[in-house]
């Protein structure tokens, strides 16, 4: 089955139509982890390694950029050992994955408010987006104390202190002005959100990038998402009509 999805997918046509930009908000580890008797943060590790084969994957069919919801600014609401767990789980993904990213061309980067982030993961994340700057295999960008609202609230905060210093007029404020003001003005907007566990809400994920975005919930709990699963959602994406609020 796979087989033959991925061959459907590397015909020449389909790969015309494959998104530019894969988002994905990676919900269900905990269930995952209580389905199999285990504490959450087992589920939480099992999904880095689904992010792994998921970023691998992408690049493979030469999908330009990967957005991965990773912590939300909701989730310093959970039980602070859960919290601190993901807090070291980052760091050490960070300084165990480096290398290989750097072989595998990737461009990393963060979105979201980092600094109120422990300052050794603030170091590795610096350390990482600077050793991988230059790379063009594949976009990916981490999704870390990142919550809309936020980043919306951080965009209006700039945008009215270049109007009151006169360097911007409030007329020629547009939507180009504030998608510059977003910590994805570097990317284009997703074509295709991933949801998996089978929440069907955006939990405060790019609420102004995701205008336009196909939107594909499924029941999967997010380490078990696969190359197959993915298939499936590519698949799904392929026969979507696109209007734009067109005809
Ligand atoms: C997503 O899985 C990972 C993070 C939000 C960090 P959850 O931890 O939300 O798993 P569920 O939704 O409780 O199953
Ligand atoms: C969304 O999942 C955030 C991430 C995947 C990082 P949550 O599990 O926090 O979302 P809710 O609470 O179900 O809306
Ligand atoms: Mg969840």
């Amino acid at each position: 089955m796979t087989a033959q999805l991925l061959t459907n997918l590397t015909t020449k046509t389909n790969l015309a139509k494959l998104p530019r930009h894969v988002a994905v908000i990676m919900d269900g580890n905990g269930r995952w982890a209580k389905q199999r008797g285990l504490p959450r943060i087992e589920g939480h590790r099992r999904g880095a390694k689904t992010l792994k084969e998921m970023l691998r994957y992408c690049k493979k069919l030469g999908i330009e950029t990967l957005t991965a919801y990773a912590f939300s600014t909701e989730n310093w609401g959970r039980p602070q050992g859960e919290v601190n767990f993901l807090m070291t789980l980052f760091e050490r993904l960070l300084q165990k994955e480096l290398k290989e990213m750097e072989q595998e061309e990737v461009n990393l980067n963060f979105i979201g408010d980092l600094t109120p982030l422990p300052q050794s993961l603030q170091q590795e994340m610096r350390r990482s987006t600077e050793r991988t700057k230059n790379n063009r295999g594949v976009f990916f960008n981490v999704a870390i104390n990142y919550g809309s609202r936020h980043e919306m609230i951080n965009a209006c905060r700039a945008i009215a202190k270049k109007v009151q210093c006169g360097e911007l007029a409030a007329e020629a404020i547009s939507e180009d002005t504030i998608a510059q003001h977003l910590y994805t003005s570097a990317s284009s907007d997703p074509d295709l959100l991933i949801r998996t566990s089978g929440e069907m809400r955006l939990s405060n994920f790019m609420l102004w990038q995701l205008a336009y975005t196909e939107i594909y919930v499924t029941d999967t709990l997010w380490p078990d998402f696969d190359g197959k699963q993915f298939d499936r959602a590519l698949e799904s994406f392929q026969q979507r009509d696109r209007r734009f609020g067109k005809v």
